[in-house]
């Protein structure tokens, strides 16, 4: 029999799992579970990523994790076990369906307009990959990253699986106005993999109107791909669209392993009270079995789940408040006893999403080391961040005195802002500025030229960090100050 690890999770992470478990026990649902500690009480016992090395052996032999949501304990120097996990295991696609379930109301339900739309959103990179550093006391700083292979990755997986679901059309969401090398990279990386799918109509949406177009009219969207934050923002706000997180599964797809789990968190507030709904983890783990191509399991659970819906059967979280709630338990029971029972609004047939993962598996050769090859590649100057509470003048002069001969300084900006040579006096000032030095001529300099540049720097201010100003095949391979 096939084999998963399963993490009950914390909160009322126990409570819904045993309510899924047993439904797919009652359907003879063929899967073995291994029990892994991962979680809260795993991070108290002093293993400071969250889970156990015999837990991360088994995941890794097995393949397929179905977990409960897990806390992340307040305070500083513990990272979240549930991006850890996504992370460690290269789950690079996170796709989340949401859709109008008959019997739970909402306004666009009651309106007649059916909702199917999928996100898939980038689960590896941007802000997740928590690179924070303080510049100065007052300044915070977040590395986003966002790669041409991690974008690849993310984005045939939203093509592929739009083609196996009969999709007929994939969205980017993004902010590539602002974010012109970031986003610009996740849009560009959009449309080069949108022209192996000629059959799928690709297009792209800012992500702030986005977000107004999924609240009007979101029966028009179909599959969204999105970078990671952008992501997880917009699909609580699908998962508001269908009736909350109640009813928001989701799944982790890598290559070799995923992690299937709802999208809501530990919900402490009611822990332990046996009154949870448990239909988000059930969602996910209809998707898993379907991952794992158990077709038959998951049409005779999804059918007995939505029939139940349908017959106005609720826990307290949802649904018609004059019909008394069912506990986790009970609404578990209900489902089991509607077992082969067909619901009047039945779903689109789904196949299998990805093959299946069988074995252990070993990487040979690393795939996303592959880069775009360029012909020229220069350095022209330096972005130095320093830290100085002075005025943009006097910090101009300072900078002018202590340059070398090859450079010239071209701007400052504070936050992003030009601030010298022109600005304004409205300017709003931190203690910490961007100084670009540009080579006179544009000619290349070395990074050892930097170096020199950096010592004499060194002597009047504290740097808090450089980047390089690069050209490629003559690109800038930076960004504008705002005014520059
Ligand atoms: P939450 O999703 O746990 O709760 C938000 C609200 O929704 C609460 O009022 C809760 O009672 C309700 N709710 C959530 N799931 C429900 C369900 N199945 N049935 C009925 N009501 C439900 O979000 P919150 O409070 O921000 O996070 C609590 C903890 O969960 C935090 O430690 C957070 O880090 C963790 N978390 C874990 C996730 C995961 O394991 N993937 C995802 C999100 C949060």
């Amino acid at each position: 029999m096939r084999k998963i690890a399963v993490a009950n999770g914390d909160g009322i992470g126990p409570e819904i799992m045993q309510a899924v478990l047993h439904i797919f026990n009652a359907a003879n649902v063929p899967l073995q579970y291994d029990f892994v500690d991962m979680g809260k009480w795993v991070f108290d016992k002093g293993f400071s990523n969250g889970m156990t090395p015999e837990a991360q052996e088994t995941i890794e032999k097995v393949g397929i994790l179905f977990k409960g949501p897990m806390e992340t304990p307040k305070g500083k120097g513990v990272k979240s076990v549930n991006v850890t996990a996504r992370k460690t295991w290269n789950t690079y696609a996170n796709k989340r369906v949401f859709q109008t379930l008959h019997g739970v109301d909402t306004v666009f339900s009651k309106a007649g307009i059916p909702i199917d739309i999928t996100i898939v959103r980038e689960n590896i990179e941007d802000t997740y990959g928590g690179i924070e550093h303080m510049l100065t006391q007052d300044v915070a700083l977040s590395r986003r990253f966002i790669t041409r292979p991690g974008s690849l990755q993310v984005i045939k997986y939203a093509f592929e699986m739009a083609k196996k679901k009969g999709a007929t059309r994939v969205t980017c969401g993004h902010k590539a106005n602002i974010m012109k090398l970031t986003d610009g990279l996740f849009l560009d990386t959009f449309y080069e993999v949108a022209k192996e799918y000629p059959e799928l109509k690709s297009d792209d949406i800012i992500v702030d109107d986005l977000a107004m177009k999924l609240v009007v009219r979101p029966h028009e969207f179909d599959v969204v791909v999105m970078t990671n934050l952008q992501g997880d923002i917009i699909s609580d706000l699908c998962a508001g669209l269908v009736g909350g997180l109640g009813f928001a599964p989701s799944a982790n797809i890598g290559d070799h392993i995923a992690i299937f789990e709802a999208v809501h968190g530990t919900a402490p507030d009611i822990a332990g009270r046996n009154i949870a709904n448990p239909t988000a983890l059930l969602l996910s783990g209809i998707t898993m079995l379907r991952h794992l191509g158990l077709m038959q399991s998951a049409a005779t659970i999804e059918n007995a789940l939505l029939y139940t819906l349908e017959q106005g059967v609720r826990t307290g979280d949802f649904g018609d408040k004059s019909k008394e709630a069912k506990n986790t338990t009970d609404f578990a029971e209900a489902i089991i006893g509607n077992f082969g029972q067909n619901p009047q609004h039945a779903p689109k047939p789904m196949l299998p999403d990805m093959p299946v993962t069988q074995t252990i598996f070993k990487l040979e050769g690393n795939p996303m080391l592959g880069k775009k090859a360029i012909h020229e590649a220069t350095i022209v100057g330096v972005d130095m961040f320093i830290e100085s509470a002075e005025q943009p003048n006097v910090v101009a002069e300072k900078c002018l005195r202590y340059t070398t001969d090859l450079f010239k300084l071209v701007t400052i900006s504070n936050r992003g802002t030009q601030v010298w040579p022109k600005g304004s006096i409205f300017t709003n000032l931190v203690n910490q500025y961007a100084c670009r030095f540009e080579s006179i001529g544009e000619i290349a300099v070395t990074q050892t030229d930097i170096i020199e540049l950096y010592k004499r720097l060194a002597t009047e201010f504290k740097i808090c960090s450089t980047e390089l100003l690069n050209v490629w095949d003559g690109r800038k391979a930076y960004s504008l100050a705002q005014g520059q």
